[in-house]
């Protein structure tokens, strides 16, 4: 599958797969989960703010992310980086952001893998949510939404 550079990513049409194109999960696939993602994320008006507020250029943000889920879902141990810190530094990041994350994260998880891996990819980045929201929004009320 192609990998999009920046200005493709922001214009990726959200074409429907018939079935999901992945049974494992490599370092391809992950590049497609990353790319379709955040192309759904810069058109969601909960998150597009909170990003473009601290990301211009899009392409070292897209290859930082691809090597965080390496290094989480296949120990490659690329990836270097301070989640918490990442996100203390955005205004206005609150428990609702977390929410719509997961949910359009399961979602592309839902269309590109095929089970058992999209349900390993969801749990994941569940429990990689709850932590960074509990660790990043401290003085907000969790109410779960
Ligand atoms: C499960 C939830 C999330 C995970 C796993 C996650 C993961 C990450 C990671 C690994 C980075 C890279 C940090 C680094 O530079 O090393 C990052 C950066 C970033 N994340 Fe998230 N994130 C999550 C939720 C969110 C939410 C809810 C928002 C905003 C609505 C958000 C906005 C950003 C932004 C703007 C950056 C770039 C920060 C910067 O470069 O200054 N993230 N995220």
């Amino acid at each position: 599958m192609k990998v999009l550079g920046q200005s493709e990513t922001a214009q990726v049409e959200m074409r429907p797969f018939e079935s999901p194109p992945f049974e494992t999960i490599d370092e391809e696939a992950i590049a497609a989960l990353v790319d379709r993602f955040y192309a759904r994320v810069r058109q969601d008006p909960t998150l597009a703010p909170l990003f473009a507020q601290a990301i211009d250029d899009w392409d070292p943000h897209l290859a930082t992310m691809r090597r965080f889920w390496a290094s989480v879902l296949l120990r490659a141990g690329t990836y270097r980086g301070n989640p918490v810190q990442a996100h203390e530094r955005l205004e206005g990041l609150v428990p609702a952001h977390f929410s719509r994350w997961l949910e359009l994260f399961s979602e592309t998880a839902t269309e590109l893998f095929s089970s058992p891996e999209r349900e390993r990819i969801c749990h994941k980045a569940s429990l990689i949510g709850a932590t960074l929201q509990s660790r990043v929004c401290r003085g907000d009320a969790v109410t779960g939404s």
